[in-house]
């Protein structure tokens, strides 16, 4: 191919490019020399819904958003393919599809949703609108007939400054919420009265300024007035200054040099919705790389900014790290997620409650503390030990329910309190620590490790009768040998066999409408096999029955349960028995189990009990390693309130009988609750008139039942006495020989006098150092402890005194020996 062929062939191609060209439509054509002429109208979502510039380089429109249906009304980088938006209105977020603009003479451009109401309108001072104009600086200029420029864009920036566009006293950039989401955000970028630019944030909405700048030009004069900042320039070539007053020209403040050459890149400066003022550039033809290259920004690092109000450059909670090029990265600290979780730059919070007074029980069973080396919050403390320890400063966040974190650097400790504000992280390598409290799981890892539930054991009967509410008188009158006790329970046992024999034929269905007075739910037998999976996961056996496990709907809510299956009933005593799961019913206290419904079908006597996830005492107790000192005694207490409530505050009072730490269950929060409470009653109408039982277990009982003597509520006393033994020293009150250690004496009552008289309780409670640092409190749980056994009933406090004296709002004086005749051995 010769040269001249080659030229022909090039003219060719030009000729048909042109021809091409000239095939598209004659809007598009009128479009692209920048001329809007009156009443043009663009639709969203209608293609091509915007007027480009001469040059094609903007679009003034509609732009879709990622969210379908969505459009933003702005200009924006047509060439360019993220087609960045550099001007849109502050206050309008997003139109729906079909929404319009329309250049109106009267009053300018005009914005309406699909519905006609106006949404946004330009002002151009009552002047008369001949045209617009879509320049390719980027401006979008309004003109009168005679050229003049009514409105441009260029005078209501938004987030973005472009080169030809200047920032004059009073003007300002607003960040935008996030990336996608154009509402306005909470940084800004303000050209102030006194001639400085500043960067600042403000709340959203009142618009009203915060004092922590996280930039200053520092371009004011406070003496002359004409040498302060006048102007924000943006020059075509991409250079940006700050002129001052008394010589336009003259730059205070250059914030660009060797810049890439305007002819070949775009500039841009946006203040980032991040807070960080950039000055970008990107290439005009697209080459290899497609994104904004940053140039220049402000601040250098916003995460070290800080004010005494405000979140920071973060949220609240939240830790600012810094990334390339100033720009920070939030994160929550682990325990923490995002308030919205669609807005990672915003506030965190806790995953679940650190607050304070809200649940009971010790703070070290319920939170932990994550070590992260090199965080901070500066400036949200509330106190400081100084000087102080690594363990000391964990334990006294850990122990105070105000303390959300604390720091330790050098030898200082510093707690501080939600909300934290100006999280960020610092280098300091390694010599700052935060403790970061969070809290457990609700089903705490010791709960899952714990073997499964602790043998019950053997239940003690003697014979007894019913007399008035809660209180029993014995008929048996002798301390009863163990044959005799095997005979008793064959003779029992015989007799429940008899009754429910004879009894099985005449089988009662109660409707369920047969409603207590109390809000308890009835179930019906079929709904409780069917939710317990036919009775098949057992949670344990007590002296009045089987415990399973169920799920139901309860009050529309799904919910996990206990159904206590009862022994053998007397479907005679039905109306007794439905009287009693009344009074039990009417119990609410938060350290017993509720009630919250029965089933007396038949034969079947069913109670459904709210499910306790951590098991009974029993297992936490005698478990390896003991379970704290501080969660022991805050169970020792609970208990306490507990059985205060059943003797002195409900309705009736409720004895209990049967006292041992396989009756206490735990909530996922370790509160101690009581279970089987006025059950001993329901036992005994469940027999015949004649001859009833009342079951105590062996080394929980307290001496009177042996006795003829009248049964009160002190012998919940002293079977609470021996579970506190328990608790303190996390021993069984009978423990087998093989178990013991030199010169221990097997039944703890007595192991726990010895100690006490020898003044020895580090022997009691072994190597439980937590306990022997508490020493005064050891002390007194031992004394109450003392107090609760004796076997002169007369002797026992009541339980309102012992709780009072466990939490010491009651002094506790020495005990006196708990069994001055007896001859124990
Ligand atoms: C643009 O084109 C329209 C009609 O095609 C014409 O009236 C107008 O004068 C042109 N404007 C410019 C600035 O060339
Ligand atoms: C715009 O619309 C108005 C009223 O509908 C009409 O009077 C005017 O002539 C129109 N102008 C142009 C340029 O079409
Ligand atoms: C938008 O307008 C078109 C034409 O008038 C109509 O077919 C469509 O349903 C409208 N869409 C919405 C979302 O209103
Ligand atoms: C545009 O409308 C205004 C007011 O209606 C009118 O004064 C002006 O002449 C119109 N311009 C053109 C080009 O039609
Ligand atoms: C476009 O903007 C430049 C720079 O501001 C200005 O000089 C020029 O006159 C504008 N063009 C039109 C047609 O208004
Ligand atoms: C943007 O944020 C505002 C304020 O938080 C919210 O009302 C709006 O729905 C968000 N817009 C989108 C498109 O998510
Ligand atoms: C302003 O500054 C320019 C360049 O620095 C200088 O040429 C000019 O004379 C100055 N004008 C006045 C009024 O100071
Ligand atoms: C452009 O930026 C995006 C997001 O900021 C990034 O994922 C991508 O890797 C960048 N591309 C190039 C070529 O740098
Ligand atoms: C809360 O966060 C902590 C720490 O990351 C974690 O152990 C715990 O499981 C979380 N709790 C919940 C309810 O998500």
């Amino acid at each position: 191919m010769t040269r001249p062929k080659l030229y022909l062939a090039m003219a060719n191609l030009c000729i048909q490019l042109i021809f091409l060209v000239f095939l598209l439509p004659v809007s598009a054509l009128a479009q692209n020399n920048g001329t809007v002429p009156n009443n043009s109208t663009l639709t969203a979502g209608e293609t091509s819904s915007y007027w480009l510039s001469p040059s094609g380089e903007f679009a003034f429109g509609f732009q879709q958003l990622q969210e379908k249906d969505l459009f933003l009304f702005s200009i924006w980088y047509h060439k360019i393919p993220d087609k960045t938006v550099v001007w849109y209105v502050n206050t309008i977020n997003s139109v729906p599809r079909n929404s319009t603009v329309v250049l109106d003479g009267q009053i300018g451009l005009v914005l309406r949703n699909p519905q006609g109401s106006q949404l946004w309108t330009t002002d151009v001072n009552s002047n008369q609108v001949d045209h617009g104009f879509m320049n390719n600086t980027g401006n979008f200029i309004l003109k009168g007939s005679d050229d003049s420029w009514l409105w441009e864009s260029f005078k209501f920036p938004s987030d973005t400054i472009l080169p030809n566009q200047g920032l004059a006293i009073g003007n300002s950039l607003s960040s935008r919420q996030s990336a996608t989401n154009f509402s306005q955000g909470r940084f800004y970028l303000h050209f102030d009265g006194d001639g400085n630019l500043v960067l600042a944030t403000r709340s959203v909405p009142t618009n009203v300024y915060d004092e922590v700048q996280y930039y200053n030009s520092q371009t004011s004069s406070s003496t002359d007035a004409l040498n302060s900042g006048y102007q924000v320039t943006f020059e075509g070539t991409g250079a940006m200054y700050i002129r001052k007053a008394i010589n336009q020209t003259q730059q205070l403040n250059l914030v660009a040099e060797s810049l890439p050459q305007a002819s070949e890149y775009y500039h841009r400066a946006t203040i980032d919705f991040y807070g960080v003022f950039t000055h970008y550039y990107h290439p005009r033809t697209f080459t290899g790389n497609p994104n904004w290259t940053i140039f220049w920004y402000v601040p250098i690092n916003i995460c070290y900014i800080q004010g005494e109000m405000g979140s920071g450059a973060c949220g609240f909670n939240s830790v600012c790290y810094l990334e390339d090029n100033g720009r920070p990265a939030c994160k929550c600290p682990n325990g923490y997620i995002l308030l919205d979780p669609k807005d990672a730059y915003g506030s965190c919070i806790p995953n679940s409650s650190l607050g304070c007074g809200e649940v009971e029980g010790s703070s070290e069973s319920l939170f932990d503390l994550e070590v992260v080396n090199d965080i901070n919050w500066p400036l949200s403390d509330y106190e400081r030990i100084y000087p102080s320890q690594e363990p000391v400063c964990k334990q006294s966040c850990l122990q105070d329910c105000f303390c959300a974190v604390a720091i330790f650097s050098g030898s200082g400790c510093w707690k501080k309190r939600l909300p934290l504000a100006n999280g960020r992280a610092e280098s300091t390598g390694g010599q700052s620590k935060a403790f970061i409290k969070y809290r457990k799981n609700d089903a705490p890892p010791v709960c899952q490790t714990l073997p499964p539930v602790g043998q019950t054991l053997p239940p003690v009967l003697t014979g007894s009768k019913p007399k008035n509410r809660g209180t029993v008188v014995l008929v048996g009158s002798l301390l009863l040998g163990s044959s005799f006790f095997v005979n008793l329970v064959f003779i029992a046992t015989a007799c429940f066999g008899f009754y429910f024999i004879y009894h099985k034929k005449k089988v009662i269905t109660h409707p369920n409408t047969d409603a207590l007075n109390t809000n308890l739910l009835y179930f019906a037998y079929k709904e409780l096999a069917d939710a317990t999976n036919e009775f098949k996961e057992e949670l344990g056996r007590g002296s009045f029955g089987t415990v399973y496990k169920g799920d139901l709907q309860i009050r529309s809510k799904n919910t996990t349960f206990a159904v206590k299956k009862l022994y053998r009933m007397d479907q005679d005593a039905d109306k007794e028995f439905r009287a009693e799961v009344e009074s039990i019913g009417q119990t609410n206290h938060k350290n017993l189990v509720r009630l919250l419904g029965f089933c007396d079908e038949g034969q079947h006597r069913l109670l459904v009990y709210e499910y306790m996830s951590c098991g009974t005492l029993a297992r936490l107790l005698f478990n390896n390693p003991k379970p704290s000192w501080s969660m022991r005694t805050q169970i020792a207490i609970g208990i306490a309130r507990g059985l205060v409530y059943l003797h002195e505050e409900c309705n009736t009072q409720i004895i209990h009988c049967d006292i041992k730490p396989q009756n206490v269950l735990l909530d996922e929060y370790f509160n101690a609750r009581i279970s089987d409470f006025g059950l001993a009653k329901l036992l005994m109408i469940n027999q015949s008139r004649t001859f009833t039982s009342i079951r105590g277990t062996k080394g929980y009982v307290a001496p009177e039942w042996f006795r003829s003597n009248q049964i009160t509520a002190k012998v919940d006393v002293y079977s609470f006495g021996v579970l506190l033994l328990e608790i303190i020293s996390c021993r069984r009150c009978v423990e087998n020989i093989e178990n013991l250690g030199e010169g221990e004496n097997p039944i703890l009552i007595d192991w726990a006098w010895d100690c006490f008289q020898e003044g020895r309780l580090d022997m009691f409670v072994e190597n439980d150092l937590e306990a022997l640092e508490d020493q005064m409190m050891l002390e007194r749980f031992q004394m109450v402890a003392m107090w609760c056994i004796q076997e002169n009933s007369s002797l026992r406090p009541k339980m309102r005194k012992v709780s009072q004296m466990l939490e010491g709002i009651v002094e506790v004086i020495a005990p006196p020996c708990p069994s001055p005749f007896s001859t124990t051995g």
